[in-house]
């Protein structure tokens, strides 16, 4: 490298997983995602960062928070925010995936933001398109602007993430989430464990370095954080596990087992909530909850993600 020129760490165009990204890339976006909250407490929630920039949302799937979040972020960017509106696209009459991105780029998109149920779409859109890619969710694969929200929130909460015991409990196996926290976390130093009965927890993922239990009460007492999953209906062809009861009475948190973790323990969950399955309405609504400040980082997070992969893409030039 040229003395005097200094490589700028975000250079990535595309986010399409977490499993790509460098601790120096990660730790960079957390603090651009920092600057960005500030924005949200102004009386004018807004910075001209995107001008002029199109971000198409394209989601293949249901969607709450990463949908708005990714609306909202663009938004407070000032750029023109596109809901793709699936069910009544031209999708319906057999248009393929990059068939109908390739006419949405047609009009000038600069990012688009997708969700799909297949795993891998993401990077075969990115392949085919010259825009920049977001993946917000494909299949069980990845969720990386998800990862990267509880990445910053457990900063926050924490002042750190080297060295802190994370649990993620429930439904690894169909579990996009799970496999983009692993990582994340792993990639900043924490030590995560994955609990939940064996049929959606197998010893396959210790190969991800993670430890995997299936005795939830026996972690309680060790852990700085626990997340805990969504039991995803949708995607289990048949049941993994006997009964509902049966999974809240070994794997729910509940106000009981709260007690039994530390003080200051973080209780976390992605949402949607299963209220009373994989946790009671007391523990979501309470003190060590993290549910809502999640989905309030979520925001910054995008915010920062939208601005660096578009930046990157314009050839570095700075923020007007
Ligand atoms: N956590 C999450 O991805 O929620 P949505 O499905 O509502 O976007």
């Amino acid at each position: 490298m040229t003395a005097g020129i200094e490589r700028p760490v975000w250079t990535r165009k595309h986010l399409l997983t977490i499993n790509e990204l460098s601790r120096e890339e990660i730790l960079f976006l957390l603090d651009t995602a920092e600057s960005f909250k500030e924005v949200s407490t102004r009386s004018v929630k807004k910075v001209p960062a995107l001008r002029g920039r199109v971000v198409v949302l394209m989601f293949f799937e249901d969607s709450t928070r990463t949908r708005m979040s990714f609306e909202l972020a663009a938004q407070r960017l000032s750029a023109d925010a596109i809901d793709f509106a699936e069910k009544v696209s031209s999708t319906k009459k057999g248009e393929t995936l990059l068939d109908t991105a390739r006419n949405i780029e047609a009009m000038g998109v600069d990012i688009m933001v997708l969700r799909h149920p297949a795993a891998g779409a993401a990077e075969h859109l990115a392949r085919a398109v010259n825009c920049c890619v977001v993946n917000a969710g494909d299949g069980q694969h990845a969720h990386p602007t998800q990862a990267l929200l509880d990445l910053f929130t457990i900063r926050e909460h924490k002042g750190r993430i080297e060295g802190l015991n994370v649990a993620i409990v429930g439904d690894i196996l169909h579990s996009r989430v799970a496999r983009s926290d692993i990582r994340g976390l792993q990639k900043l130093g924490a030590r995560v464990t994955l609990v939940g009965p064996p049929t959606l927890v197998s010893r396959d993922f210790e190969a991800m370095g993670a430890r995997v239990t299936h005795d939830f009460e026996s972690i309680l007492p060790e852990m700085d954080v626990i997340s805990m999953l969504r039991i995803q209906k949708e995607r289990m062809t048949a049941s993994g596990f006997p009964s509902v009861r049966e999974y809240v009475h070994f794997y729910g948190m509940n106000r009981e087992r709260l007690r039994r973790c530390r003080p200051d323990v973080l209780i976390m969950h992605p949402g949607p909530v299963n209220r009373g399955i994989e946790l009671a309405a007391d523990v979501a609504d309470g003190p060590s909850s993290s549910i809502l400040r999640q989905v309030t980082n979520g925001l910054a997070v995008r915010m920062a993600v939208l601005f660096l992969c578009q930046q990157a893409a314009a050839g570095g030039e700075h923020a007007p």
